[in-house]
């Protein structure tokens, strides 16, 4: 197979969801936001937001979106976040800073998902929250009046920084974050943009609220996504010709750990045309074919890659040698238990693989994976194993494919335009 053409991912899943929150916050006028994007995941941010009185135009392709200024209100129903964790965590610190009660719920993958990260620095700041599971949704959460906060995150989550930020933003109380490790750092760059008081001070997250501070109505254009980008990325260095132009694609520090690991294997990935777009650094990327090789993904890359360990996996069962990916146990409580799920699918296509504790190891092979995979309805999980199918001599049968609609729904098209088959046609 070779790779051609030009493709453009989805708008950021991340920076949608903080767009359409700090939007739906806005204390006067209209936000447009262009380029959002049109996944489920977003979709339930929108739904969650409407549910609590935000008026906020249909999420769809193509369209900007407009988040019109609204006063949130007590929810009449429960607020379902679907599948979609950062939904669930960025909300609840959105209703922390609430003056009324608000029950959260979401699927079956979402309600397995540990909620005590979030639920236990909130409460110091003042949130009652009750759970009715262990440690997971559904969960009801009255706000109010709020403490500052001093905080060092047990672990490196974006997930948790932003509900603690926006609890500091919506409680108008101050909130000083550390992490073992930097996390994603979309809400405080989109924060930093719209000039709401944060900054950084001797290695820490700031936020202090301003005098009055409301935050603006703001147009913004969200860029593609990098996580959505390093399916196609992967795709080009597992083709035997041809280049793949990738365009609009975030290329954000914090996010692209993914193509550091690459080079490192032997795939270099250009940036063309670099720029900015509200706050975050834009490229287009240029992905060539490569013979890899393994290498050791450190603990510290991890935060820079997280959602990218399933494509690292499939390309590491394609270089020479091993891949040892450390302390990735974050991969436990994802969309699915992603750890485990990468080796037991790749054992199942005839790679080594296997997790040790809290690393995964994955052995590189010549011999086309074939098999059948369990997506465990996981979208990353189907994506990467779908790029795997794509090997001379390839025989991988997906369980499902219809959960890529969660972060990528033209996924499954955009992989086959951008295919040629041996004889010089597009694959159909
Ligand atoms: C996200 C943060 C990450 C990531 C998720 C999106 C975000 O989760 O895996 O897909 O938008 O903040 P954690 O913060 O739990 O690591």
């Amino acid at each position: 197979m070779k790779v051609r053409g030009t493709v453009r991912p989805p708008g950021d899943k991340s920076i949608s969801h903080r767009a359409l929150m700090l939007a739906a916050l806005a204390g006067g006028g209209t936000s447009e936001l262009e380029g959002l994007l049109t996944g489920d995941d977003v979709k339930s941010t929108a739904r969650v937001l409407r549910g609590l009185g935000a008026d906020i135009s249909t999420v769809r392709e193509g369209a900007t979106v407009k988040v019109h200024v609204s006063r949130f209100t007590s929810p009449v129903s429960r607020l379902h976040c679907g599948n979609s964790g950062t939904t669930a965590r960025l909300i609840l610190g959105i209703l922390a800073g609430q003056n009324f009660a608000a029950t959260l719920t979401g699927d079956a993958s979402l309600r397995r998902r540990p909620m005590r990260r979030v639920i236990e620095p909130l409460r110091t700041m003042g949130a009652e929250i009750t759970e009715r599971g262990a440690d997971s949704l559904p969960l009801t959460i009255r706000g109010g009046r709020l403490h500052a906060l001093t905080y060092t995150t047990p672990v490196a989550s974006a997930q948790v920084k932003s509900a603690l930020l926006l609890a500091g933003l919506t409680g108008g109380v101050a909130v000083t974050l550390r992490e073992p490790y930097r996390s994603r750092d979309h809400t405080e760059r989109l924060l930093a943009h719209l000039g709401l008081g944060l900054h950084e001070r001797d290695g820490a997250i700031v936020f202090e609220p301003l005098a009055r501070s409301v935050v603006p109505s703001f147009q913004l254009s969200v860029p593609g996504d990098v996580s959505s980008a390093a399916f196609l990325v992967g795709a080009a260095a597992l083709a035997q010709g041809g280049e793949l132009v990738i365009e609009n694609v975030g290329v954000n520090p914090t996010r692209t750990g993914f193509l550091v690991v690459l080079a490192r294997m032997g795939a270099r990935v250009e940036r063309v045309n670099l720029r900015d777009a509200g706050g975050e650094p834009v490229a287009d990327l240029v992905a060539r074919p490569a013979a890899l090789s393994g290498t050791e993904v450190a603990a510290a890359e991890v935060p820079t890659l997280v959602d990218e360990v399933p494509i690292l996996a499939v390309l590491a069962s394609r270089a020479e040698g091993e891949t040892v990916f450390r302390e990735v146990g974050e991969l436990r409580v994802k969309e699915s238990n992603r750890l485990e799920l990468i080796a037991a699918n790749l054992r199942a296509l005839g790679v080594e693989a296997e997790a040790r504790g809290n690393d995964l190891y994955v052995c590189g092979t010549t011999r086309p994976p074939r098999g059948r995979v369990d997506t465990a309805r996981d979208h990353r999980l189907a994506m990467a194993f779908a790029v795997l199918g794509t090997v001379p001599g390839a025989d991988v049968r997906l369980s499902e494919r219809a959960s890529v609609a969660i972060s990528y729904p033209r996924f499954f098209a955009d992989l086959r335009r951008i295919r040629e088959t041996g004889k010089g046609k597009r694959e159909r």
